[in-house]
């Protein structure tokens, strides 16, 4: 199968002046009509684009295979974090979230992203997260669902190290929002189930109108069967944040975390997420990464994520009158 690359197509085609000269050599030396001759180069002819054709084919079957092997090497990739041997699961999920000393970095050689931080935020808590951009924001927020291991210090959900909680239990009770929305080729009801993959029609419909997503959705002339194409091209922006909206609905966890969702959004949908996300809020340990002042003056803790950690903590009164790095941050938004 070797033989049939780009290298050895241009080696085909080199061949055939020299076929053609062969042809005329033997018409020269009398030992081949003319008429036999123009046979011979029109099968050449003939010949030359399947030939081709076939070409084509063992290289997109080279291609295949390749892709194949590749795809194989990466389910054989081993996940690095892993549940412990005993790992609990954890019934309900109150939302108490604390982080105790925790240190963590991307990579061994880059400096610490986070360095022996504290953080306790009380069940049901509505609290902003700001600070400038790469600060750590984000950082911090994937690191409750861990999505990444800290070096040192611990981080706990309702008392339990989240270590000692299985992977599942513990993702399974934090809903994550964030600006770019994972959405499947398939129906919107498909796109929305993927928050709870039992979910009964009832609880999808309660959760897209959770989500003020529900009228639109009728709205299609193929309703909740509507295909949304490929990444979900026909969905606009804020129509996809409630999409993502309705799915924590649907899962129903203890924590929630909506990172910079609406930062791409125009100032009409912004308002209606926001106003889906107060739905969801409710009842809910939420952590809003914020970056428009709205959202943040409405938090009643406001968390300000410096260089040392947790700068400063308080209600946007009390942070103005401290006059400090909020103070300082809001005369900038
Ligand atoms: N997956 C990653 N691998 C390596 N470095 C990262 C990764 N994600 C973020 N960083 C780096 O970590 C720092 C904090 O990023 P991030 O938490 O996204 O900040 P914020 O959300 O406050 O803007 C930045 O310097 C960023 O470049
Ligand atoms: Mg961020």
């Amino acid at each position: 199968m070797g033989f049939f690359h780009a290298g050895n197509m241009s080696f085909v085609i080199s061949l055939i002046p020299v076929v053609t000269m062969v042809a005329m050599f033997f018409i020269l030396n009398g030992s081949m009509k003319i008429a036999d001759s123009i046979a011979c180069m029109l099968y050449i002819d003939i010949l030359v684009g399947p030939m081709f054709q076939l070409i084509e084919l063992f290289e997109q079957i080279q291609e295949s295979i390749a892709g194949y092997q590749r795809f194989l090497e990466i389910l054989e990739i081993k996940p690095e974090i892993v549940d412990s041997a005993n790992a609990i699961e954890l019934k309900k999920v109150a939302g108490d979230v604390s982080f105790e000393n925790v240190s963590f970095h991307y990579n061994k050689s880059e400096k610490n992203i986070l360095t022996e931080l504290n953080l306790h935020i009380k069940a049901g808590e509505y609290v902003a997260l700001i600070g400038s951009s790469g600060i750590g924001k984000s950082t911090l927020c994937s690191l409750i669902p861990r999505f990444y291991e800290v070096q040192s210090g611990k981080i706990a959900i309702d008392g339990v190290d989240i270590r000692e909680i299985k992977i599942k239990n513990l993702r399974d009770n934090i809903g994550f929002v964030q600006q770019d929305v994972y959405l499947f080729s398939g129906t919107i009801r498909e796109n929305i189930r993927y928050g709870k993959e039992n979910a009964t029609e009832e609880e999808i419909i309660a959760a897209a109108k959770n989500a003020m997503m529900h009228d639109f959705i009728v709205n299609f002339s193929d309703g909740y069967d509507t295909n949304i194409g490929q990444r979900g091209l026909k969905l606009s922006g804020g129509q996809k944040q409630r999409l993502a909206i309705a799915r924590v609905f649907l899962k129903n966890p203890g924590i929630l975390i909506f990172d910079e969702a609406t930062s791409s959004l125009d100032v009409e949908s912004e308002r209606c997420v926001q106003r889906s996300l107060e739905k969801l809020a409710i009842n809910r340990t939420t952590i809003v990464i914020a970056h428009r002042l709205s959202t943040i003056k409405k938090a009643k803790r406001i968390l300000v994520l410096t260089q040392n950690g947790i700068a400063e903590d308080g209600t946007h009164d009390e942070l103005i009158s401290k006059n400090g790095v909020y103070a300082e941050l809001y005369k900038l938004l």
